[in-house]
């Protein structure tokens, strides 16, 4: 199962896929290529050191550009890719595109939310509790479908960098564990289509 890894920033969601899927040849997954729209993320750079692909979009909103960069994956996943997928790559990755967002949505979502908003918001709800939140990438920004979810406390004395820290730490649990279980699903799939 090829895995292409779309991400803005440091990259440590990628890291615990990274990490998590190993160079295991008999991996049920593996990262074929991550893209960016960023040529200074950190994700990049994570996976030059681990022997991944690279490419950077010259234009996030060019399906054709990013179709190309996907190539051959199956699975598409963002971690932590603020730009707008174009709605003919979320159509042709119809439920086989996630998306990880630091908040239980359909809470603390949608445009410009993202980063310490997401926990600022939070707080300022007074919520009891917040997590991670892996989802189906539609044509709006954290609308589609809920995979899987995590949940973490929020503690009184909270701050927004104690909250994202937690949080952070649901992630790199979360996403590996949805991407190996929608790995085996689209194996099994992909078997039954072939008869
Ligand atoms: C994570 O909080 C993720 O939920 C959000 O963007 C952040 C990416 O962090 N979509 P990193 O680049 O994986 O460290």
């Amino acid at each position: 199962m090829r895995v292409a890894v779309l991400a803005s920033g440091g990259g440590t969601n990628l890291q615990a896929l990274i990490d998590a899927l190993g160079a295991a040849p008999t991996a049920p997954a593996r990262i074929s290529r991550v893209i960016s729209n960023r040529p200074d993320a950190g994700a990049l750079e994570r996976a030059r050191r681990a022997g991944i692909p690279t490419t950077v979009l010259r234009d996030p909103q060019n399906p054709a550009e990013l179709l190309a960069a996907i190539g051959d994956a199956q699975l598409v996943v963002l971690a932590g890719y603020l730009k707008l997928v174009p709605g003919a790559v979320v159509a042709r990755f119809r439920q086989r595109m996630v998306n990880i967002h630091p908040a239980l949505l359909p809470d603390f979502g949608g445009p410009g939310m993202y980063g310490r908003r997401v926990h600022e918001a939070v707080l300022a709800s007074r919520a009891t509790e917040s997590g991670a939140t892996v989802h189906y990438v539609d044509e709006h920004y954290d609308r589609g479908p809920i995979v899987a979810q995590r949940r973490v406390p929020v503690r009184p004395d909270d701050t927004a960098d104690t909250l994202a820290q937690r949080v952070l730490a649901a992630e790199h649990a979360l996403l590996p564990e949805v991407l190996l279980s929608l790995a085996q699903r689209i194996q099994r799939e992909t078997i039954d289509e072939s008869g």
